[in-house]
C-alpha cells in the first residue's frame, strides 16, 4: 500500500496534487473530463467584493515556454459565489479552497468573512500576489508590513485554515513570508506569476492591453522551486509549491524543495488531464522507489 495523502495544517488531502486559481475555473468544467474528486484539492478562480469585468483584450500572450496573462481577476463577486456557484461544487468529493483577492483591507476582510460561512470550504487561499490589478493586489504582497497587516486583517475574522500566496516579484521571499507568517497565515502557497511583457515587433506595441502581464509555466519553475525551498527552511509552517509544474516529475521536485502539496496551473490549459495524470505518475513513482509514504518526499532534499 502506498499512502499518497499528506496533512496540512490539520486538514487531510487524498493525495498532494492540487490545481492552481484561475487555470481550473470552479472545478466543474472540467467534469466532462475527469472526476475532480481524484483531486486533493482545487483552488477556485479569484473571488472579490463585488462584480469585476477583468482587464480589456488582448490579455494572453504565449512566451517561450510560458504564457503571459493580465486577466484581472475577473470575477462576479463574492455575493453571487456564495449564491450560485458555491451550491453547484460543495459537494465534490475534494477540498475547495477559494482565492480571496481585493484592492483594500476592508475588502479582503468582507470576502473572507462571507467565505467563513461556507460549510464546506475548509480554507482560504488570500491572494495578495495579483500582478494584473491597477490597485491592491501585488502592493499587498510586496511590502513585508502591509503583506502583514493584511494577513492579520483576515486573521481576525477568518476561524478556518488561512492561506496566503505569495508574489514572486521582490527581492527577499524570506521576508514576506515570515512576515505573512508573523500576521497569523497557517500555510504559505507559492508562487503567482512573475510580472513580464510581451511586444509585437510589426507594431511596434505592446501584445497585452495592459502592456506588463504575469508570466507563468516552464519559464519560471526553477524560480518557483528555488522560493519553495528557501521559504520551507525559512519558516515553520506548510508550504504549497507552483509555478509551471507539467508532469509528476516536476511535482516531485517541489515535494523535494519543501512543497507539503502542489498546484497544477498552466499545464491545464495544455492538458486538461494533466492534474490527474500528475496524481497516477506521483503514485508510480513511489512503488518504483519502493517508498510508502508520500510524506517521506517532503523536504527530502540531499544537499550535502
Ligand atoms: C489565466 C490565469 C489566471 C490566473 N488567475 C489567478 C487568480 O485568479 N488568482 C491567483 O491567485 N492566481 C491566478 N493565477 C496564477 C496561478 O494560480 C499560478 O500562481 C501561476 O500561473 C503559476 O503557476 P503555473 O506556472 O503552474 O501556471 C492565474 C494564472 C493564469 C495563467
Amino acid at each position: 500500500m502506498t499512502n499518497l495523502s499528506v496533512n496540512i495544517a490539520g486538514i487531510t488531502f487524498k493525495n498532494p496534487v492540487t490545481t492552481a486559481s484561475g487555470t481550473f475555473g470552479y472545478g466543474e468544467e472540467f467534469r466532462d473530463f475527469f472526476d475532480p474528486g481524484k483531486l486533493g484539492g482545487i483552488f477556485v478562480k479569484a473571488v472579490t467584493g463585488s462584480n469585476r469585468e477583468g482587464n480589456a483584450y488582448p490579455r494572453m500572450a504565449e512566451t517561450a515556454s510560458g504564457m503571459l496573462n493580465s486577466v484581472g481577476l475577473q470575477n462576479k463577486g463574492v455575493d453571487h459565489f456564495v449564491r450560485e456557484i458555491y451550491p453547484r461544487i460543495k459537494d465534490f468529493d475534494t477540498h475547495i479552497i477559494v482565492n480571496v483577492s481585493g484592492s483594500t483591507i476592508e475588502e479582503y476582510v468582507r470576502v473572507a468573512e462571507q467565505i467563513n460561512e461556507l460549510q464546506n470550504i475548509p480554507a482560504i487561499e488570500l491572494n495578495i500576489s495579483c500582478p494584473n490589478v491597477k490597485q491592491g493586489g501585488m502592493a499587498f504582497g510586496t511590502i513585508p508590513e502591509m503583506s502583514e497587516e493584511v494577513t492579520r486583517a483576515v486573521r481576525n475574522v477568518y476561524k478556518k485554515v488561512l492561506m496566503v500566496k505569495l508574489s514572486p516579484n521582490v527581492t527577499s521571499i524570506t521576508e514576506i513570508a515570515k512576515a505573512v507568517t508573523d500576521g497569523g497565515a497557517d500555510v504559505l502557497t507559492l508562487i503567482n506569476t512573475l510580472l513580464g511583457m510581451a511586444i509585437d515587433a510589426e507594431r511596434q506595441r505592446p501584445i497585452l492591453s495592459t502592456i506588463t502581464g504575469g508570466l507563468s509555466g516552464p519559464a519560471i519553475k526553477p524560480i518557483a522551486l528555488r522560493m519553495v525551498w528557501q521559504v520551507h527552511k525559512a519558516v515553520k509552517i506548510p508550504v504549497i509549491g507552483l509555478g509551471g509544474i507539467m508532469n509528476a516529475t516536476d511535482a516531485i521536485e517541489f515535494l523535494l524543495a519543501g512543497a507539503s502539496a502542489i498546484q497544477v496551473g498552466t499545464a491545464n490549459f495544455i492538458d486538461p488531464m494533466a492534474s490527474v495524470n500528475i496524481v497516477e505518475g506521483l503514485k508510480a513513482y513511489l512503488q518504483k522507489n519502493h517508498i510508502a509514504d508520500v510524506n517521506d518526499l517532503i523536504g527530502a532534499l540531499k544537499t550535502d
